[in-house]
């Protein structure tokens, strides 16, 4: 595990553009792994801007997000897919075609996360994995609980994550209680996991992160077992 401390926010979406950036340079027709929230934005600024300085070409990137709540449109400005495409897609050169989110909308959504887990497998594993991590440590939609799924499914979201989601609806009420997510085995599929956090609402799920204990009360902990792991975040976050 490698962890880099950053003094701010902008700091530590700088850090990660570089690892990115990296990446899509060397690797033209690299697999991502990305995740959605607030803490990206600044990531996906920061793609966006490479890609209009002419420095980034996204034309054979693929792309793999970890979630999206269930029911939901994809015409929803609060689903997962809206949020890929206006942060991101729509300002650089992506061909949507390769650009893969969970159907929110899928009639049947067992099949829907079996169909999803298949795809991971038959393309053998992003580059890198992109994780924000949720105030109760989860990563995706894999909220604290008895037992951890390995692979794509259906999960109830805790009310901590309800609360904490609610910032982006109107009421509470309209935030969905159900999302599609990756599991833990597979993000592991990633050939590098970097992780981002900022703010001191996620210092307590940080710590636990960097100690030596593995708890399914703190699902990020899992990520202690992956061979490439990358934490980047600032000193709210670390506990400065
Ligand atoms: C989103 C996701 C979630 C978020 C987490 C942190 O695709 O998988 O695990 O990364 O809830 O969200 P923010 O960044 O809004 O604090």
């Amino acid at each position: 595990m490698k962890i880099i401390v950053c003094e701010n926010y902008e700091e530590m979406s700088a850090k990660c553009t570089e690892i990115f950036a990296e990446l899509i340079k060397n690797k033209p027709d690299c697999k991502l792994g990305l995740a959605t929230g607030s803490t990206p934005e600044g990531l996906y600024a920061n793609l966006a801007e490479l890609y209009k300085k002419g420095e980034l070409d996204f034309s054979k990137v693929k792309t793999y997000n970890l979630d999206e709540y269930y029911p939901i449109k994809a015409t929803n400005d609060q689903s997962y897919r809206y949020f890929m495409n206006d942060k991101l897609f729509n300002h650089i050169n992506i061909d949507k075609a390769n650009t893969f989110v969970p159907n929110g909308e899928a009639a049947d959504p067992d099949e829907e996360c079996r169909n999803y887990e298949k795809m991971l497998d038959a393309m053998g594993g992003v580059d890198i994995q992109l994780l924000g991590i949720g105030q109760n440590g989860h990563i995706g939609f894999n909220e604290p609980d008895e037992k951890l799924c390995c692979v794509t499914h259906l999960t109830d979201l805790t009310e901590s994550t309800i609360n904490a989601n609610a910032r982006f609806f109107n009421d509470v009420s309209e935030v969905p209680t159900k999302a599609l997510t990756m599991g833990i085995g597979s993000i592991f599929k990633a050939k590098k996991v970097v992780l981002l956090a900022s703010g001191k609402n996620k210092k307590d799920a940080i710590s636990q992160l960097l100690d030596e204990n593995l708890t399914t009360n703190n699902p990020s902990t899992m990520l202690k077992l992956h061979n490439d792991l990358v934490i980047i975040c600032d000193k709210e976050a670390y506990g400065e």
